[in-house]
């Protein structure tokens, strides 16, 4: 275990370039490091090319720390019915005005290479884990092709930006566009991640795992001193897919088993379902790795990095997260509690706002959304920090135990 978690908070509303209903001073008061776009939503809009005239996402969404923009990989699960795929790429039909769009992991990197986040992702070819038969194989061997491809386009953007660094090539004067170039490109700076496929069978995921690690993936070289600093990096994907626990569970042990220890795992979350989806999907089969159990479990199975909307996406709907499980501030019992949330937390929103002030406002107004967000933020953050610490302590186990007896007093 790399020791790096990080919890990556997710801003779904990709074309708005926010995580739903905070700002970005509040994110840093509430110490997110990293947050996660989506290629395929920031390509539709604003378009790759508007974010990188205007000097690339950090510059463009104000935000100073962090930034993970995923492949649109995950697209193809969440939008199959709009997606066609064949070994050149995705083509997805545009939501926005019906026109097919082809996205290659040649142009996945172009795209996130404008985009300018620190960590991109690899196009992988992403098939739901409840498939079963050939196209499993054929999916997981075509995201080792892919990220070949994708290798080397990063390696050309790479090349490309050195040639601008002369004065002249082919009797073109270029160096005007060096300062252009180098202010939002920042290919030194990106980190390719290739994302492990195989789905739930072993023996895929074992090609998968030794075919990605013989690879060299693109990445700066960080020091691991240096918290703000990522470098290049596995991810584990193509779960969540409707797979029970302890499949999910097996897979992410499997993998992180194989993937070197020195370089921080991701685990991809799902994470597409919309709003109005939500407490169907809750009741059955939502098995996003949002749910603090399941960072405690996987960090336990060797992970270190997770994505989810769930903190924010509950907290819109009036549930806040607690070291006991979960809080549903709607509860009648709620309406004259003068309590804070979490009497633990020392959050904003658990500093000055009491639990019968929360009651009115949750699902009422935009505020209640926004406050309960910060908390649930908050906590993800807190939960994440204790774990961390507690692995450099070498008091991990203590802390699964304190935190399972506190979700689980009666051990059910
Ligand atoms: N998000 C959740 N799972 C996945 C995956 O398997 N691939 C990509 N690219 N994104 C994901
Ligand atoms: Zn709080």
């Amino acid at each position: 275990m790399v020791n790096s978690i990080i919890y990556l908070s997710m801003f779904f509303n990709l074309f708005l370039g926010t995580i739903k209903g905070l700002t970005n001073i509040q994110l840093e008061e509430i110490g997110c490091q990293l947050i996660l776009g989506n290629t395929y939503h920031l390509a539709l809009r604003p378009g790759a090319e508007l974010i990188d005239e205007l000097g690339g996402l950090h510059k463009f969404m104000n935000w100073k720390r962090a930034l993970l923009t995923d492949s649109g990989g995950f697209q193809m699960v969440s939008l199959l019915h709009l997606a066609d795929i064949t070994e050149q790429g995705v083509t997805f039909q545009s939501p926005v005005d019906g026109k097919p769009m082809l996205l290659t992991p040649e142009e996945s990197i172009q795209i996130q290479n404008k985009i300018g986040a620190d960590i991109i992702m690899a196009l992988d070819d992403v098939v739901k884990t409840t498939i079963t038969g050939p196209r499993i194989e054929e999916a997981m061997y075509r995201t080792l092709r892919w990220i070949d491809r994708c290798i080397s386009e990063f390696g050309l953007i790479n090349v490309f930006l050195c040639l601008l660094h002369f004065d002249d090539i082919h009797g073109v004067k270029l160096n005007a566009s060096v300062d252009y170039w180098a202010a939002h490109k920042r290919p030194d700076v990106q980190n390719l991640f290739g994302i492990v496929q195989g789905g739930l069978d072993p023996v895929l995921r074992d090609i998968c795992v030794r075919g990605l690690v013989d690879r060299d993936l693109p990445g700066m070289v960080a020091s691991k001193a240096n918290l703000t600093s990522y470098w290049d990096s596995y991810a584990i994907g193509g779960l969540v897919g409707g797979e029970d626990k302890d499949s999910f569970w097996r897979v992410v042990a499997q993998c992180t088993a194989s993937l070197p220890e020195d370089k921080p795992r991701y685990v991809m979350a799902l994470s597409f379902l919309p709003d109005a989806f939500y407490y169907l999907a809750m009741k059955n089969t939502f098995q996003g790795v949002g749910y603090p159990l399941d960072i405690v479990v996987c960090s336990a199975l060797g992970a270190d990095m997770y994505d989810c909307v769930y903190p924010t996406r509950t907290a819109r709907f009036g549930t806040a997260l607690v070291p006991e499980g979960i809080l549903k501030l709607k509860n009648q019992a709620m309406a004259n509690d003068e309590r804070p949330i979490d009497l633990t937390c020392s959050c904003m929103v658990c500093k000055n706002y009491t639990r019968a002030y929360l009651h009115g406002l949750v699902t009422k107004d935009a505020m209640g959304s926004q406050l309960l967000s910060y908390h649930n933020l908050s906590y993800m953050m807190r939960l994440s920090k204790n774990l961390h610490t507690s692995i450099v302590e070498g008091r991990f186990p203590e802390f699964v135990r304190g935190f399972l007896q506190t979700q689980f007093p009666k051990g059910d």
